[in-house]
């Protein structure tokens, strides 16, 4: 069977809509010599680096394109010299037979109703991260990919950066500097104000509102620009947390925690959203204590500049990357590379990779070619799970209250055992509000209570459970765009 006919038996009478009455795909791979041909669900940014790595590959083409705002379709099509199909309305590309897999990198509010389409369709996906904009949605994703057998990788491209097994044998097996005690997470990075306009800003002409919003509310947008700074709106985005923060959390999980444990037991999360005023809603500043319930770990991000300088806050280790504390020393990784110490601060071992950038993509080809997920290397599920901690940790901020004494007393009781690590985040966010002219007492600064989540219900118990519920879905602008529920 050659690959076209395999893709029109397999996509066959699958018409977008109803998730839970299709059938599984039958699966067959495809010849180890044939091409692969790609789809782009997004023209944006990451879209177009995402093709121009996969198009450095003798066995795949890129064959069609798609974004609401026709001037990106353009100009990333102005990109190609071979003839390339065009649309607006993803559900176009993906009832096109002849494409095999797809890129998934719009906004985030996308990703998951965008993921679970193509693959509803027959097609396998490369979905950027954060996997989901919220926890119910990555649920669905990945029940989507076990029911209709897809393929399905999360664009964390670090996790196929060669010294990952390697720091892992030096930490884990080796035990080159004994048992890890706890990790600080960073992602320090100051990033512009993105605007606060009088009149709420108008959809620009080339752009297809009703399609670029998608399962988004229809709410007023009063920064300066569409593209790019949804980011830092709950209504499409998930904050620096769900950009940057799940790369550094997901190399933590990934090399410190083993993966071994799905959600975190207990979380404590504040922050704030400071400087100069503009239409962001997700913090500048976030603090993080997650409760493993084996190492613990702290996560700290800032991208407010001191008010001295272009820093985004004083902090040890690298400013986007982790440290593992441990018995005889400590480790500190970050994108592409990691360096261990002994407790005296010798430098006693270097590891050199790289982002994993081409790597991931060859390994998603490769999976696709071989229908055979079980290599790749940020399945979907350990894809989700990682955006599932910053969901978390954006739920913490969410449901945070005033930082007044009573509330300190709750932030000092977190830091039992972790004074250090706890100790070092706080006075971090003092020092970069401190230099914007903002306290941390009794300020904007808001921290949640210790909040408990149960991996089991996968439901927050306890204190401020009903609020934290309240954000593990969204609520969606239509039935048309709702996230179905999928049944496996
Ligand atoms: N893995 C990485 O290193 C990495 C790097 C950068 C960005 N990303 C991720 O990639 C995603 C995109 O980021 P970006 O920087 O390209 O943002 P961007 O704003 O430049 O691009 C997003 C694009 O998605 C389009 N879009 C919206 N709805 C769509 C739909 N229904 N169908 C097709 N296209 C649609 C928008 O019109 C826009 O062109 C984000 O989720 C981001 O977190 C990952």
């Amino acid at each position: 069977m050659t690959r076209i006919s395999r893709r029109r038996f397999i996509g066959a009478g699958l018409a977008i809509g109803a998730a839970s009455i299709f059938p599984a795909p039958a699966k067959i791979a495809l010849g180890a010599n044939e091409r692969v041909r790609l789809g782009s669900i997004s023209c944006g940014g990451r879209a177009n680096e995402l093709m121009a790595d996969f198009r450095k590959f003798d066995d795949v083409d890129i064959v069609a394109i798609c974004d609401p705002d026709s001037s990106r379709v353009g100009t990333t099509k102005d990109k190609f010299e071979q003839e390339l199909k065009t649309f607006t309305d993803c559900r176009e590309l993906l009832d096109d037979k002849d494409i095999d897999a797809v890129i998934v990198a719009t906004c985030d509010h996308w990703h998951c109703l965008g993921a679970i389409w193509a693959m509803q369709a027959g097609k396998d996906v490369y979905v950027e991260k954060p996997l989901a904009h919220n926890i119910y949605e990555g649920v669905q994703v990945v029940n989507a990919a076990r029911k209709y057998k897809r393929v399905c990788q999360v664009g964390m491209q670090q996790r196929s950066d060669r010294i990952q097994p390697e720091i892992k044998k030096f930490l884990h097996e080796e035990k080159q500097i004994g048992d890890i005690k706890m990790a600080r997470v960073n992602h320090y990075m100051p990033r512009n104000p993105i605007g606060l306009r009088d009149q709420p800003l108008e959809f620009p002409e080339t752009v297809d509102k009703n399609l670029w919003l998608g399962p988004a509310l229809d709410l007023p947008i009063y920064r300066n620009n569409l593209q790019y700074d949804w980011h830092w709106s709950w209504n499409t985005g998930t904050g620096e947390m769900g950009n940057w923060g799940v790369h550094v959390l997901d190399d933590c999980r990934n090399v410190v925690l083993l993966d071994a444990m799905e959600f975190p037991k207990r979380i404590l999360g504040g922050g704030v959203r400071a400087g100069e005023k503009d239409d962001g809603e997700t913090p500048n500043v976030h603090f993080v204590y997650f409760d493993s319930g084996t190492v613990p770990v702290v996560l700290a991000l800032s991208t407010l500049a001191m008010a001295e300088s272009r820093s985004a806050g004083p902090h040890p280790g690298p400013g986007s990357g982790y440290i593992a504390y441990c018995e005889g020393g400590r480790l500190e990784g970050q994108r592409g590379g990691a360096k261990a110490f002994d407790s005296d601060g010798n430098l006693i071992m270097e590891f050199k990779g790289n982002s994993g950038q081409i790597e991931h993509q060859r390994n998603f080809i490769d999976a696709v070619k071989s229908e055979d997920s079980s290599i790749l290397n940020a399945e979907v599920a350990v894809g989700k799970a990682t955006s599932e901690w910053c969901n978390l940790a954006n739920i913490a901020f969410r449901c945070g209250r005033p930082l007044d004494e009573e509330r300190a007393a709750v932030v000092a009781k977190a830091a039992e055992g972790i004074e250090k690590i706890w100790g070092e985040a706080l006075d971090s966010a003092q020092q970069t509000l401190g230099s914007n002219g903002v306290s941390m007492l009794n300020s904007d600064v808001m921290v949640s209570d210790m909040l408990t989540f149960d991996s089991e219900s996968r439901k927050f118990v306890g204190v401020d459970a009903e609020k934290a519920n309240s954000f593990l879905s969204r609520e969606y602008r239509s039935k048309e765009f709702t996230v179905p529920e999928i049944e496996i």
